[in-house]
C-alpha cells in the first residue's frame, strides 16, 4: 500500500486539470469575470465605466491600490509614474545590440528583462519602497522602451519622453514624430489609445498575468518577471491574436469568401480558427469588444477611413458567425481582439507592434497581481504536480549494450 500523501501532500487529494481550465492558482481582488454574463470588473469597477470614465492613470492607481484616486492622489501618482519615463542612456547600446529586423516583442523580452541590471535597487523585493518603486518604473518605461523598439526596427531616431503629455499621448509622440517635423497628437487618437490601455490593463489568471505570478513566486525580480509575462503573452493565442486577426482579414479578402473561412474553422481537420473568436473564461461577448467596435467606429470616422474595407468585412464576418449553430453552441464570441488590429493599424501602427501595445498596457494588471502575491504572507513557491506517464523503474542498460 502506497501512502499518496507522500505524492501529493497532506490531503492525498490530486486533481488532473490540464491547461488549468478549472482550477484556481491563487485568490486575488483585482479582478472579477463572469464569464457566462460578459462580465469584467476591476476592483467591483465595470470595464464599461472605466474605459469611458476613467484614464488609463486612474485605471492604473485603481489597480495598484485597490480605489480610484481622489484628485490629489491621481496628480501625485502621474507625477511619480512621469518622473521614470527615461530610460538609463546606455540602454541604447543595448538597443544597437538587436538586429535591425529583429520583432519587437523580442526587443521587449530583451530590454524588460535586462532593466535589472539597469536599476539594481528596485531588485530588492523585501524592501516596500523599493517594490513600488519597480512598479513605477516599469509603468512609466514601458512607453519608452516599446517606441524605441519601433524606432529601431524602422531605422529612425530615438524620441526621448516628454512629460509635458500624457501616458498616451507621449507613447504617441515617441512612436510617431520624428525629430525634423513638427508633431501634433491627435486629441481622438490619444484618447483611443488611452481607451485600448484600459481595455487590456489586467484580465485575472490568463497565460502571461500566471507566467509572472509563477516566476514572481520564487522569489525573482519584477523585472525579470514582468519579462516572463511578455514571452508569455507574445504567442498567437494570446496576446498576438490581434495580428492574426488582420492578417485573416486580409486572408479573406471580400466578403463573399467569409463562407469558405467559416467553413474552414468549423473543420476538425483543418487547423484552422477563427482569430478573434473565442475565449477561455467568455462564453457570452466579450465586454471589451464592445467598447473597441465603438472606439474602431470613433477612429476610423476621425481619420476619415470610414469606409475601411476590413471594418465592413470584420463586420459581416461577426454578423455570419454569430448565426451560425457551429459558434452558438461552442458558445464563441467576439474577443477583446477581434476589432484592435483594425483600429491600430488605421491609427500607422505595424501589426508586428500590436502586441508590444498590449505589453505595455498589461504591464500594470501584471505589477498589481505580482505585488498582491508578493505581499500576501501565506504565498508559496508555485509547483504544479504532473501525471506521469512514463516508464516504471528499468533496469539500466551500459552504453555498449544500447
Ligand atoms: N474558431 C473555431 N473553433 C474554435 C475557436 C475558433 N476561434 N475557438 C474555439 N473553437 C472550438 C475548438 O475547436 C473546440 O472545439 P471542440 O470542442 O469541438 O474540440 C471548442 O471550440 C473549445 O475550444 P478550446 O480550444 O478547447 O477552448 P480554449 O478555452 O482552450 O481556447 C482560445 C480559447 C485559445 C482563445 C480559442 O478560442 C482560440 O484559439 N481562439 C482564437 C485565438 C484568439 O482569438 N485568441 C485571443 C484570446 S483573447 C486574449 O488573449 C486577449
Amino acid at each position: 500500500v502506497v501512502d499518496i500523501r507522500k505524492y501529493y501532500g497532506e490531503t492525498g487529494m490530486f486533481t488532473y486539470d490540464p491547461g488549468f481550465t478549472s482550477t484556481a492558482s491563487c485568490d486575488s481582488s483585482i479582478t472579477f469575470i463572469d464569464g457566462d454574463e460578459g462580465v469584467l470588473m476591476h476592483r467591483g469597477y465595470k470595464i464599461e465605466d472605466l474605459a469611458s470614465k476613467c484614464t488609463f492613470m486612474e485605471v492604473c492607481y485603481l489597480l495598484l491600490h485597490g480605489e480610484l484616486p481622489t484628485a490629489e492622489q491621481l496628480a501625485k501618482f502621474d507625477h511619480d509614474i512621469t518622473y521614470h519615463t527615461m530610460l538609463h542612456e546606455q540602454m541604447v547600446n543595448f538597443y544597437r545590440g538587436f538586429r535591425r529586423d529583429s520583432h519587437p516583442m523580442a526587443i521587449m523580452v530583451g530590454v524588460v528583462g535586462a532593466l535589472s541590471a539597469f536599476y539594481h535597487d528596485s531588485t530588492d523585493i523585501t524592501d516596500p519602497y523599493q517594490r513600488m518603486v519597480a512598479q513605477h518604473r516599469l509603468i512609466a518605461k514601458m512607453p519608452t522602451i516599446a517606441a524605441w523598439a519601433y524606432k529601431y526596427s524602422i531605422g529612425q531616431p530615438f524620441m526621448y519622453p516628454r512629460n509635458d503629455l500624457n501616458y498616451a499621448e507621449n507613447f504617441l509622440q515617441m512612436t510617431f514624430a520624428v525629430p525634423a517635423e513638427d508633431y501634433k497628437v491627435n486629441p481622438v487618437l490619444a484618447r483611443a489609445m488611452d481607451r485600448i490601455f484600459i481595455l487590456h490593463a489586467d484580465h485575472e489568471q490568463n497565460a502571461s498575468t500566471s507566467t509572472v505570478r509563477i516566476a514572481g513566486s520564487s522569489g525573482a525580480n519584477p523585472f525579470a518577471c514582468i519579462a516572463a509575462g511578455i514571452a508569455s503573452l507574445w504567442g498567437p493565442a494570446h496576446g498576438g491574436a490581434n495580428e492574426a486577426v488582420l492578417q485573416m482579414l486580409q486572408e479573406i479578402g471580400h466578403k463573399d469568401r467569409i463562407p469558405e473561412f467559416i467553413k474552414r474553422a468549423k473543420d476538425k481537420d483543418d487547423p484552422f480558427r477563427l482569430m478573434g473568436f473565442g475565449h477561455r473564461v467568455y462564453k457570452n461577448y466579450d465586454p471589451r469588444a464592445k467598447v473597441m467596435q465603438q472606439s474602431c467606429h470613433e477612429v476610423l470616422d476621425e481619420l476619415g477611413k470610414r469606409d475601411e474595407p476590413l471594418l465592413a468585412l470584420a463586420m459581416e464576418l461577426e454578423r455570419i458567425a454569430l448565426e451560425d449553430d457551429y459558434f452558438a453552441e461552442k458558445k464563441l464570441f467576439p474577443n477583446v481582439d477581434f476589432y484592435s488590429g483594425i483600429i491600430l493599424q488605421a491609427m500607422g501602427f505595424p501589426t508586428s507592434m500590436f502586441t508590444v501595445l498590449f505589453a505595455l498596457a498589461r504591464t500594470v494588471g501584471w505589477v498589481a497581481q505580482w505585488t498582491e502575491m508578493i505581499e500576501d504572507p501565506g504565498h508559496r513557491i508555485s509547483r504544479p504536480r504532473q501525471l506521469y506517464t512514463g516508464y516504471t523503474e528499468r533496469e539500466f542498460v551500459p552504453i555498449d549494450r544500447r
